[in-house]
């Protein structure tokens, strides 16, 4: 089982200067919530309470001001800072104490998913007991991805952000890992782009065997929010669906009531917390 999960915050955002100068990229608005609102939201999703935010050196402060702890989530938020990004499998060696001996989930601060059979996937997922999971989702541009190629619905290859085509199949950043992945972590070499690869991670699972995946049909939707284009269409598709149906995309406070995480007090308390603003009437709607 999974039940602690990583959210890596952390990384400059140089592509979306000079917005992030100042601010952190995960705490720029995506449409009317902070970006690491809807990374946040599917570790709920996946009923993990248990979450860890790694964020930049300096930036700690930024964060506590919107998640504090957890506490009004009915969950445990703590973070780590990382001192400079060294790429996605440093998150198990910073998160070392707090994965201790179990399995855990990593999901990166700035991933979009939106699917109508996403909840059910990540229930799967965190059945997890040995090896690691991934979920794939065809790209027009697979070239900027992980990628992975599937046989005989096995993986057989996968790829960092492969010049050549191989497969259209992008790795998506959300992780499911048994709690060898500390172990496999700390004896990674850097690759050409002289960071450590999740990629190479998940080969290492994948030559014995031991990597899952799951693939998201045509009717959902991951969204990158790397560039200010993709984070501007990205803000623009949940604005579409919100103002369309009058409900929210991952409003954290629904989702830890619909969890039984909270009750009515604690929705009271985020409102006020909050203050006066389209989130919070969104919220006196489950009161
Ligand atoms: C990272 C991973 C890549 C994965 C992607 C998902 O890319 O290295 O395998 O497909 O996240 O968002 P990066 O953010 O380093 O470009």
């Amino acid at each position: 089982m999974i039940k602690k999960g990583i959210i890596l915050a952390g990384g400059n955002g140089t592509r979306m200067s000079p917005l992030t100068k100042a601010v952190n990229k995960q705490l720029l608005p995506l449409y009317d919530k902070p970006l690491i609102f809807y990374s946040l939201s599917i570790l709920m999703l996946s009923k993990i309470k248990d979450v860890l935010i790694i964020v930049n050196k300096g930036q700690l402060e930024q964060y506590k001001k919107v998640l504090p702890n957890g506490k009004n989530l009915g969950m445990n938020i703590s973070y780590k800072e990382q001192e400079k990004p060294n790429g996605l499998p440093e998150a198990f060696l910073i998160g070392e104490d707090f994965i201790k001996n179990d399995n855990v989930a990593l999901i990166l601060g700035d991933n979009f998913f939106y699917a109508q059979n996403l909840t059910s996937i990540l229930i799967e997922a965190t059945k997890l007991n040995k090896g690691s999971q991934v979920i794939l989702h065809k790209v027009n541009k697979p070239e900027l991805y992980g990628v992975a190629t599937i046989r005989k619905k096995k993986i057989v290859s996968i790829r960092e952000k492969p010049k050549k085509f191989i497969s259209d199949k992008a790795i998506t950043g959300l992780y499911f890992f048994d709690n060898k992945v500390i172990k496999y972590s700390k004896k990674l070499k850097k690759s050409k782009r002289n960071e450590f690869e999740i990629t190479d991670l998940l080969k290492k699972y994948n030559k014995q065997n031991k990597l899952k995946y799951k693939e998201l049909g045509r009717g959902a939707v991951w969204l990158d929010t790397g560039s200010i284009e993709d984070f501007h269409n990205a803000s623009s598709f949940v604005s579409t669906i919100e103002n369309r149906q009058g409900i929210k995309i991952a409003c954290l406070e629904e989702i830890a009531l619909n969890n039984n995480w909270i009750s009515k007090k604690e929705i009271k308390t985020s409102i006020k917390f909050y203050g006066k603003c389209d989130y919070s009437n969104y919220l006196k709607s489950f009161l």
